[in-house]
């Protein structure tokens, strides 16, 4: 069975079913589970908005929520990640949601039997995000093929830029990149072009926060923010239909100017109220694939259909 660790491994139609998934989540709300299924949230990196949002997701579907805290943890005592998994494991989680700073974590957890979700793995994928952004973009235009998105900052350490790039273009998305000297990642085959010019004709500016605790530089934050950041006056220049997302938390008037978190054309937090559909749909999606659940949740689905 495979662990949900990349968008990479979903096929482009089973990313749209996640959508469709998604979407009547958010229509419909009796969707709680019948079985018992205890679900595991190891955050060893902080998290708001992820980490929260599974709990709701979770709590909607009438999941048993066993919540981890780092401080409190035997992981302070020197124990491994892969034994404090299995120690999940062992004591019966059904279901692993894992956040980790390391960009390769789940390779020590291969032998781990029970699901695990890849909730951010280091600068490497976020592959929830992604897929909650995919949601916020297809219904604001009703499709993603063709759609000019911009993905704008620090690239070279963030996860989401890497999971949205490679599986926005696999979805016929335009993507372009904006990044400060230094913030660049060569590894994405997508062409870099001033933000200045990005805005012009681009749907989608997808600004990200400078990851400060993936590198010791600190930007003088109104030289960054004038150069290279999203200013009330370039929103002036964006596209009349274009939006706005960031994945949060947002340095505020550093990569972008605070007062346009809440703008008209920002989605930033429809972005994280679609976090709990599309958790929900990527906790069942799982749970079916392993066998965990079975028709209670698909009878729902069929129901409304
Ligand atoms: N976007 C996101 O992953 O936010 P958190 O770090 O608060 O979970």
């Amino acid at each position: 069975m495979k662990h949900f660790i990349s968008v990479d491994q979903l096929s482009n139609e089973e990313i749209c079913q996640l959508l469709i998934d998604a979407e009547m989540y958010e229509m419909y709300n009796d969707h709680k589970l019948l079985d018992q299924i205890f679900a595991a949230n190891l955050f060893f990196e902080p998290s708001t908005r992820t980490k929260m949002s599974f709990m709701v997701a979770e709590r909607k579907l009438g999941l048993e929520v066993l919540d981890f805290h780092l401080e409190s943890s035997s992981f302070i005592k020197g124990e491994s990640l892969y034994d404090t998994v299995k120690t999940f494991e062992a004591i019966g989680a059904d279901v692993a949601i894992i956040r980790h700073e390391a960009d390769d974590w789940m390779s020590e957890l291969e032998n781990i039997n029970i699901p695990i979700i890849n909730a951010g793995a280091g600068k490497a994928e976020h592959p929830t995000q992604c897929l909650l952004d995919l949601l916020t973009i297809h219904q604001e235009f009703g499709e993603i093929n063709n759609k000019n998105v911009v993905i704008v900052g620090d690239i070279k350490h963030s996860r989401v830029a890497k999971s949205n790039a490679n599986t926005l273009a696999r979805l016929g998305a335009n993507v372009y990149l904006s990044a400060p000297p230094g913030y660049e990642d060569e590894k994405l085959p997508f062409p870099t072009i001033p933000i200045d010019e990005a805005i012009q004709f681009c749907d989608v500016v997808m600004m990200l926060r400078i990851q400060h605790e993936r590198h010791m530089e600190k930007n003088q934050t109104k030289q960054y923010l004038e150069q290279y950041g999203l200013t009330k006056e370039r929103e002036q220049n964006m596209l009349k239909h274009a939006i706005i997302l960031h994945p949060a938390p947002v340095n505020r008037d550093v990569e972008m100017d605070g007062d346009l978190i809440e703008c008209e054309r920002s989605r930033i937090f429809k972005q994280m109220t679609n976090g709990v559909c599309m958790r929900m749909a990527i906790l069942t999606h799982v749970l079916k694939e392993w066998g965990i659940i079975h028709e209670n949740v698909v009878k729902k689905l069929k129901a409304i259909n």
